[in-house]
């Protein structure tokens, strides 16, 4: 059993966890300005050939189809806009990460499938919802990292890591995961994803949406109604088995978790049919990382 701190240490110093790719951190800081610079943005984005070559495929697909071809990083910065850009970093820096990590005790592909996943319901249920992120990429950012302590645990602490079964017989499948976890290993997922966020130097309001994804009622405040629309993806994409993080399928969602976010429950099977449709199309970004989708 370990205290969150001698955890944390051993996977970042004598385990060596890999950060997220750097192009990441770098971006963050030059998109993360009142008005970011096309060129800086470019520059930095053509240093990175396999992030250039998903720029310019995205730039080109039938989402973006323009009359003349996208030949430029900054063409393509263009026609996809900031936000857009943002997202596809993470994307991509994602698809990398979860494809580098050496084989563990979560089907990498499985685990992209269900990040995207929950990032692409998160914009399905803003669709639906009129609730908006204040970046307008936020949501999708969070939703790719929400389950990152399920990947670090199979990957570094393998001899406590363990699958979830299934909780449909569970009265409160919150409870489930997160006590089993803390049961094996001495703390969950939730956390150990945000004290490595943290670390990172990732901003609090992204860190707070993982630390709280499976208990959205204790958030902060200000931040409550985000959390619960990562829950609700969450949750439709578990139903739905969109990939697999580990933590078993989840057999229904609380009637209040709808009600918070003003959305009725007779949308799942609708949003689950666009989500899937969204996740073939990436198809295109996970196999020129090298995960076929
Ligand atoms: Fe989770
Ligand atoms: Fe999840």
């Amino acid at each position: 059993m370990y205290t969150l701190k001698e955890l944390i240490d051993q996977l970042l110093n004598i385990k060596k966890l890999p950060t997220l790719p750097p192009v990441i951190f770098i971006l963050e800081k030059s998109l993360n300005v009142k008005e970011p610079d096309v060129h800086r943005v470019s520059r930095i984005i053509s240093d990175d050939p396999p992030l250039t070559s998903a720029l310019l495929k995205l730039a080109n697909s039938v989402m973006y189809t323009a009359r003349r071809k996208t030949t430029t990083v900054q063409e393509a910065i263009v026609r996809l806009g900031f936000k857009e850009i943002r997202k596809l970093v993470f994307d991509v820096g994602m698809v990398r990460y979860v494809s580098a990590l050496p084989k563990g005790l979560i089907d990498p592909q499985k685990f992209w499938e269900h990040s995207i996943g929950v990032a692409f319901c998160m914009e399905e249920i803003q669709l639906r919802t009129g609730l908006r992120d204040h970046d307008g990429s936020s949501a999708h950012v969070v939703g790719l990292l929400h389950d990152l302590g399920r990947l670090i645990s199979a990957t570094y602490l393998p001899d406590v890591h363990q699958n979830l079964p299934d909780n449909e017989q569970s009265e409160d499948p919150r409870k489930s995961i997160l006590d089993l976890e803390a049961q094996r290993i001495g703390i969950d997922h939730t956390q150990i994803a945000a004290a490595v966020l943290e670390r990172w130097g990732l901003p609090l309001e992204i860190v707070n949406c993982v630390r709280f994804h499976h208990q959205p009622d204790v958030a902060p405040k200000i931040q409550r109604k985000d959390i619960y629309l990562l829950h609700l993806a969450d949750s439709i994409c578990r139903i739905g088995r969109v990939g697999d993080s580990g933590e078993g399928r989840l057999k229904e969602i609380k009637q209040a978790v709808w009600d918070t976010l003003g959305l009725e429950s007779a949308r799942t099977e609708e949003i689950l049919v666009q989500v899937r449709e969204k996740i073939k199309n990436s198809g295109v970004l996970s196999s020129i990382i090298g995960i076929k989708s």
